[in-house]
Order: structure tokens, then C-alpha cells, then sequence
């Protein structure tokens, strides 16, 4: 608290973003960060350029790139906003398109941002209770809105909606605009980026820090009818025209031309996240349904919080949410490699048999 604070600032509550502790010999499976680097591509393109005219500003229209991403989803460049980071693309999100009067719709248990961007920013919202085996039910979202926003899969649930299911609610919806945040689309999800020439209401977010690899570089996009991107744009050149760096143009555009390295990946990530989910079923845990590349676990008998602890005692950090209080007894568990995963379950099989609740 400072009197030199303005009044909103005083109102604020941050978002915490999961920790990054600089121990040796973590086993980091907290933030569904990749745990694989970015293509090599992007390491030649950052040498290559390192020192080309960084004393001039990027292209603020990042043109080059926006054209990669329009070709790689067969849209066209005027469909295609990019930001530092999709976290960066989620508040222009919510400041150009979701602040009406109606108040937005997202679900109770969802990325924690969502919440955050409503108080900066002054937006009205309701909370959608997830179903009790924790799905989103699009029939619960169909009614006056300002605007819906949901995550697909969500997070941290790790739970996919059908496409035809977000078809059917954009039916019902064609007045107020439709974000899907597709953070963890890679790793399993339908996308609902072939939807978007038929839906000018329909906005879809990608980011480059997950399936990508790229969480380091802070690049995440926007796809939709260019009605919505120019809104977009017009609040990034009020706020920052110059989002991302050329490096960081530059690097994201070469992991988006690696295709195959973008294949083998993620689905080396979802093997591990089959073999992660077995495991954690025969230790007793009830594992949600994930599309992700991360599991929402629970066990019967033993709370989420303390293990969470006891495996941090052992360098392996996971994530836990006390609120709300029904996600209290699950663990988020990113997928790591094959060999952190064993590394994971392995503690996990010792603190079972030596804690009794
Ligand atoms: C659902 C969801 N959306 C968006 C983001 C933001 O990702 P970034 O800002 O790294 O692109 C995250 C990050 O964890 C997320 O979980």
C-alpha cells in the first residue's frame, strides 16, 4: 500500500504466475512449460540475426510473421493479431472486445488471469460452474452476455469441449464475441480455427509457450474476422505499438515453419502423458480426462496440498489450487519427459507408502 498509488491499483489483485526457483536438479512440472527446447531452427535464426540493426525498432506491425501464422492456419494476414506473450493478447482481448455492460461468462474453475484482467480493466463477470465431473457444458453459457471466454482444453482441468459443441454455441451466440483460448489445443483438442470464416463473433488464442516450446521468446496470437483484429490493434497502438521484438518475430516464425519437429514433439508429449495417467490410476489417483500436457489428479486418501509439499521436499514441483475448495484435493501435474515423469512417480509411490491420512 502506497499513497502514491492510484485508487485502482489500491483494488488490484495480481495474478501469481507458478514459481520459477533456480534449484539444481528440478523437476520442474508446475507451469506446462514444453519440456522439450524449440526447434533448432530457432537457435540458427537468433545467431543469424543477433546483431542485425537492433538499434532500430521492430516492424510494429510484425507483418513477416503475422504472414507465417496466416499461411500455417490458412487465413489471411488481416485475420491475425500477435502479442508478447498470449497473456499480453488475452488483456487487449478483454479491454477491446469483452468490456459491455452485460457481464462476461467464463467458468468458476479456469485460468486465474481471467478474473484479473476483469479488475484491471473494470468488466463485469459471471462465473459458470463447471458440471460435477468437472466439464464445461456450453448450454450453461447460453444467456445474455457480454462476451464468453473459455480455454479448450480448459485449464487446470485439462478437460476438452467438442467442436461441434462450440458450433452450437456460437448458433446461439452471434451477438457478443466467443473466445477460445486454445493454450493446450496441440496436445489433443479440435481446434475451432476452421470455424472462424463462417463466425465473424469468434475469436481463437494460440500461444507459442507450450506446444512450441517458446515460453522464454513471449509470443501468442490471435486469429478472427478482421473486425475483431483491427479492434485489437487499435488498443495495442494505444498501449504499445512495438510488442515484440525482432528476435522475437523472427524466432517464432521459424518454430512455426518446423512442422515436423512440432509433430514429433508434442506427440512424444502425449505418449508420456498416456504412461503419466496409467501410472497415477494405479497409485490409486482418479485423473481427469486430459487433452493437455498436463493431468488434474486426485487422490482418495490423501489431501493435494500436503503432497504437493512432501514431493517439493524432494525438488519436484507440481501445482496446487486451494480455491476453489472443491479443486483443493487435485494436483497439477505438467507432463515432463519420460524420465521426469518416472522421476515424479517414483517419489510419489514413496510418500505414499510412508504416509498414512
Ligand atoms: C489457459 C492459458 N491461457 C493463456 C496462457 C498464457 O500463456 P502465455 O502468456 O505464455 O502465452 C496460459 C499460461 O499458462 C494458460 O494456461
Amino acid at each position: 500500500m502506497s499513497r502514491y498509488w492510484s485508487e485502482i491499483t489500491h483494488q488490484l489483485t495480481p495474478y501469481i504466475p507458478g514459481e520459477q526457483p533456480k534449484l539444481a536438479n528440478l523437476v520442474k512440472l508446475n507451469t506446462n512449460e514444453s519440456p522439450y527446447p524449440p526447434s533448432p531452427r530457432v537457435a540458427e535464426v537468433l545467431r543469424e540475426h543477433a546483431d542485425n540493426q537492433l538499434q532500430r525498432y521492430p516492424d510494429p506491425n510484425s507483418i513477416a510473421l503475422r504472414t507465417t501464422i496466416a499461411q500455417h492456419h490458412g487465413l489471411a494476414l488481416e485475420n491475425v493479431f500477435v502479442g508478447n506473450g498470449s497473456d499480453e493478447v488475452l488483456a487487449h482481448v478483454f479491454l477491446a472486445l469483452l468490456k459491455h455492460d452485460l457481464p462476461i461468462l467464463f467458468p468458476d474453475i479456469s485460468y486465474s488471469f481471467y478474473p484479473v484482467y476483469c479488475g484491471l480493466y473494470g468488466i463485469k463477470h459471471s462465473l459458470i460452474p463447471l458440471t460435477d465431473d468437472f466439464q464445461i457444458q456450453v448450454d450453461d453459457y447460453m444467456r445474455p452476455n457480454g462476451g464468453i471466454i473459455f480455454p479448450n482444453p480448459n485449464a487446470p482441468t485439462g478437460c476438452p469441449v467438442k467442436l461441434a459443441d462450440i458450433e452450437r454455441l456460437l448458433i446461439a451466440n452471434p451477438d457478443s464475441v466467443v473466445v477460445i483460448d486454445e493454450a493446450y489445443v496441440d496436445y489433443g483438442a479440435e481446434s475451432a480455427v476452421c470455424l472462424i470464416a463462417q463466425y465473424p463473433q469468434l475469436l481463437v488464442v494460440h500461444t507459442l509457450s507450450k506446444s512450441r516450446g517458446l515460453a522464454g521468446l513471449r509470443v501468442g496470437y490471435a486469429l478472427g474476422n478482421s473486425e475483431l483484429i483491427d479492434g485489437l490493434t487499435r488498443v495495442k497502438d494505444s498501449f504499445n505499438s512495438y510488442p515484440l521484438g525482432k528476435l522475437a518475430q523472427l524466432g517464432a516464425a521459424a518454430a512455426i515453419q518446423d512442422t515436423a519437429y512440432f509433430a514429433s514433439t508434442c506427440a512424444q508429449v502425449i505418449n508420456s502423458r498416456e504412461q503419466l495417467i496409467a501410472d497415477l490410476n494405479k497409485l490409486g489417483f482418479n485423473v481427469l480426462p486430459s487433452a493437455a500436457n498436463f493431468v488434474f489428479a486426485a487422490h482418495p486418501q490423501h489431501d493435494g496440498a500436503t503432497l504437493t509439499a512432501k514431493l517439493r521436499e524432494r525438488s519436484i514441483i507440481v501445482r496446487h489450487f486451494s480455491n476453489p475448495p472443491r479443486i483443493a484435493p487435485f494436483m497439477r501435474i505438467t507432463v515432463g519427459t519420460d524420465e521426469q515423469c518416472a522421476i515424479f512417480i517414483n517419489a510419489l509411490t514413496d510418500i505414499l507408502n510412508h504416509t498414512t491420512e
